[in-house]
């Protein structure tokens, strides 16, 4: 897959004429060729946010947030989510394609080759107070597992980046498990194989050593719909930084531990956390006008979390499936009336008939329903985005071993709009 030279593009300034080649992908929005500007012009673009700037090219995923489309190789995401299971998808983003039944099988036992994590990471956990945040302890841990798995970080060796992003994939739901057993105080449950990778989490989460109970399978099928829904995003924030700092040569422990950092953040895969605390600061649907004219008003910073995107102006294609698992997991437990979820519908409606929500195209992302799901399952808040960051990792690694591949890709290395003082001289301390 490649894309093509449709055009070229002028721009003229102080009377000199720049041709730009624009780029057709297969679908989406034609791309202006800029890399030559500043060779040509001596002139920078300023594009804060990125907004209007493409930083490769890519054959993953496929966002149009006008019509609400969220595709994975190709693949819409609700058939994904509903047909389809998350190793499967793993599958699909790292390699392109739908496995059959022989891959997928030599895909599973390969993860599960890898579920364990050595026994000296365990006592890093140690170092860490029962009350950190897990996100906290998946930053450094992650990080760490540069430091026990040198035979993957060569990363010209491509034998040894499909080991790193296997490794990567069946180690994440260890490690999160270990950081939430860690908090309670719990003894860290070893993986089975021999449940599926959703059920495994779930297990590891939730199981005990002294008890032999079964991961209810309701539970893990949702579980394991919230993880394809993760699973990758397009160039967002945290999978920007995964590259940035890949392209750098750093090595694929080190380059997700920087995309763990910037998942953290509240208006990225922190809104879940920050959704179901605005959910409970709201308390009451009787409350919810007061809290959508402080959203409106240009002096109060509250905004209501778990709406609007930067690229979706239309419903997040994955909130809708979201809102399906979020009945069927409170159904499934027979909850009839949780408050939170109720406090949701009527925010939703609201929202969505109001005028500046509806100017504004913010509608509902997926971090507006997930947190209710995340609740129900027994999770606690501050493990909402470590989850998030379980089912992105095949998302990163896809686009770190994609960057890696591409021969175009040169160390990430953006420039700037100087507004600050010219050159001046040094004063010594006692004149100053
Ligand atoms: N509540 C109220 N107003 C909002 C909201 C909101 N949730 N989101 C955007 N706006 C307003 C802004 O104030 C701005 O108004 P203005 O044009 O009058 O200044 C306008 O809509 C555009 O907003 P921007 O912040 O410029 O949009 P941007 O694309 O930079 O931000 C973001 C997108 C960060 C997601 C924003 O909508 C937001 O903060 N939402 C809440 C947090 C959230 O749910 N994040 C999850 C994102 S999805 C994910 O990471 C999985």
């Amino acid at each position: 897959m490649t894309d093509k030279i449709k055009e070229k593009a002028n721009l003229k300034l102080n009377g000199d004429l720049y041709d730009f080649d624009v780029h057709e992908g297969t679908i989406g929005p034609d791309v202006l060729d800029i890399s030559k500007l500043y060779a040509q012009s001596g002139k920078f673009t300023y594009d804060p946010g990125f907004t209007s700037t493409a930083n490769c090219k890519s054959t993953i995923t496929y966002i149009d947030g006008e019509e609400g489309t969220l595709l994975y190789r190709g693949y819409p995401i609700d058939q994904l989510a509903e047909q389809g299971n998350y190793l499967e998808t793993c599958y699909l983003l790292l390699n392109g394609e739908l496995p059959n039944q022989d891959e997928y099988n030599k895909f599973e036992e390969t993860i599960n080759e890898y579920t364990l994590v050595n026994e000296q990471l365990n006592r890093f956990f140690t170092g860490f107070r029962p009350d950190a945040h897990p996100m906290a302890i998946m930053c450094g841990v992650v990080g760490a597992l540069s430091a026990f798995y040198h035979d993957s970080i060569d990363i010209n060796d491509p034998e040894q980046r499909r080991i790193a992003c296997h490794r990567l994939i069946a180690k994440m739901p260890t490690l999160a498990a270990m950081a939430y057993k860690h908090s309670l105080g719990q003894p860290f449950m070893y993986p089975k194989n021999d449940l599926d990778y959703a059920a495994n989490f779930l297990n590891m989460c939730f199981g005990l050593p002294t008890e032999d109970k079964e991961v209810d399978t309701t539970l893990a099928k949702a579980m394991d719909k919230i993880l394809i829904l993760h699973a990758d995003h397009e160039q967002n924030a945290s999978t920007s930084t995964v590259r940035l700092a890949g392209s750098s040569g750093a090595n694929p422990f080190a380059c997700i531990a920087s995309g763990i950092a910037c998942l953290w953040g509240p208006a990225h895969g922190g809104a879940n956390e920050a959704c179901i605390r605005m959910l409970e600061e709201i308390n009451n649907v009787d409350n919810i006008p007061e809290y959508v004219k402080k959203a409106k008003d240009k002096n109060d910073p509250f905004r209501l979390m778990g709406f609007g995107h930067r690229v979706y102006k239309n419903f997040d294609p994955r909130a809708k499936v979201m809102q399906k698992i979020c009945h069927e997991v409170l159904d499934h437990l027979g909850i009839k009336d949780d408050p939170l979820l109720a406090i949701a519908v009527e925010l939703e409606k609201i929202a969505l008939e109001d005028d500046y929500f509806v100017e504004k195209k913010l509608y509902p992302n997926i971090d507006f329903y997930s947190g209710i799901v995340m609740k129900s399952l027994g999770f606690p808040m501050d493990m909402f985005t470590v989850l998030f960051a379980v089912g992105r990792t095949v998302g990163w690694v896809s686009q770190w071993n994609e960057m890696i591949e591409d021969t175009s890709q040169r160390i990430g290395r953006p420039r700037q709009l100087y507004i600050g003082n010219e050159h001046r001289q040094y004063i010594g301390m006692h004149k100053r």
